[in-house]
């Protein structure tokens, strides 16, 4: 399913060198004996998922298919970007279909929130909160606005089919809120850290909203619960891929930037640098990680990539397959110059433009490049993927002596913010 190719890496080191090394926490890893162990529910979540709750998933998404051409999801952090990387990498940013996702709780912009709310009210709208804590304050008072609007659209008690909220199974405010609403509730595990939380109602409600079969997601999952679950380094490269960044950052190379070649994988590059940056980032260690959309992005970061100091590596995520493809037409005039590409397919176009840019950043700009490849943006693939850089992102913090799965940092903004805003203590 998913590849590593790190031919073009410029590795000093040789993968296989690291199996002790491996074997060791691939065993830490599945005993639930490291450090973060009461956040390794993702581990086996392929096989453990509450089955029930999933089946209630597809029935709600589909009872409310009809009655809704905007669903609208509410969350931030770990209770967004899976959700949005999804999404869009599974349907494309203009998909052939009524219904439009909008996100929310996001941000405090105020220009942001306010032209969703306008942009929304004419439209017939299912909301999705997603707070684990609830305390969020960027998603609480988002929330706070989105229920008056729908409770003034719908009423209270038409709201308590349209209102979603998937948060902790048993305590928080947004659990209290929900039950005193009497919303439908989905959980997001304990064990499952936000950043991982894509593969549980957090990630999986919003697709299914959106009319995404979850069912593939998970099979996919499964998948890559299965052939990832080796320690054998020659078998698992995403293993092999958390290596090779540790060897890259032993030589010298603190950036990673993460590159597709498909604008509807941006969020996918924004979800990836909250997994490895949250994970990684932390008691003054890690690679920093980037990402860019190429070429549109070669066209800006080209420059400093090809000739800029040499702090980064490339990690390459490529799409074997398009989803949609257009043949470049003949012109009679050809007053563009562009007839040398009539009868090419765009995707063939995009892929010898990636097989250029590679040989420009490795061999005459020295900047590694790790290539993984998938198979297409599939919602089988989706679910593969989240597992393999799961897995990855364990591995390779565990070799920096780093818990994967904590995030103190995050904490000390909050604290200055709430101080100027008068927050009760
Ligand atoms: O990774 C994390 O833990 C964060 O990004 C959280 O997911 C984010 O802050 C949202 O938290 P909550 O779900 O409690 O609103």
């Amino acid at each position: 399913m998913m590849k590593l190719d790190s031919t073009q890496a410029l590795l000093k080191e040789d993968i296989s060198s690291y199996q002790e090394q491996v074997s060791r926490i691939h065993k830490m890893i599945h005993d639930k004996s490291g450090a973060g162990n009461d956040r390794l529910g993702w581990v086996d979540w392929a096989e453990n998922y509450d089955k029930e709750e999933f089946e209630r998933m597809i029935k709600v998404a589909e009872k409310l298919n009809d009655k809704t051409d905007c669903v609208v999801v509410c969350g931030i952090g770990g209770s967004y970007l899976g959700a949005r990387a999804a999404i869009e990498m599974i349907q494309g940013l203009y998909p052939d279909q009524a219904k439009e996702v909008v996100f929310i709780g996001n941000t405090f912009s105020s220009n942001y929130i306010s032209q969703v709310l306008n942009h929304i009210k004419d439209k017939d709208v299912v909301v999705n909160v997603i707070s684990k804590s609830g305390t969020t304050t960027e998603t609480a008072l988002a929330f706070r606005l989105l229920k008056q609007f729908m409770e003034r659209k719908y009423g209270k008690e038409e709201c308590r089919e349209r209102i979603l909220a998937t948060t902790d199974r048993s305590k928080g405010t947004l659990k209290e809120l929900a039950n005193k609403e009497g919303y439908e509730t989905f959980v997001i595990p304990d064990d499952i850290g936000g950043r991982y939380s894509v593969i549980t109602p957090v990630g999986l409600l919003p697709m299914a909203l959106m009319g995404i079969d979850i069912r593939e997601v998970m099979k996919g999952l499964q998948a890559a619960y299965a052939d990832l679950n080796t320690d054998d380094l020659s078998k698992n490269d995403a293993y092999q891929y958390a290596v090779a960044r540790r060897i890259l950052q032993n030589q010298g190379y603190n950036v990673e930037m993460f590159v597709t070649y498909e604008p509807q994988l941006q969020c996918l590059g924004e979800w990836f640098k909250q997994l490895m940056g949250e994970s990684e980032g932390k008691e003054g260690k890690g690679i920093l990680p980037d990402s860019a959309t190429f070429s549109t992005d070669l066209h800006s970061l080209g420059q400093f990539i090809q000739e800029g100091k040499k702090v980064l590596f490339e990690t390459l995520l490529a799409v074997e397959k398009p989803t949609l493809d257009s043949v470049v037409p003949t012109d009679p005039d050809n007053l563009d110059g562009m007839n040398y590409l009539a009868g090419k397919n765009l995707d063939w176009i995009n892929k010898m433009a990636m097989k250029g840019t590679l040989a420009a950043h490795v061999e005459t700009g020295g900047v590694p490049n790790l290539q993984i490849s998938i198979p297409d943006m599939s919602a089988y693939s989706f679910g593969y993927q989240c597992y393999w850089f799961f897995k990855a992102t364990a591995m390779t913090c565990y070799m920096l002596d780093i818990n994967p799965f904590d995030q103190p940092g995050v904490e000390v903004y909050k604290k200055n913010m709430f101080k100027l805003l008068g927050k009760p203590e």
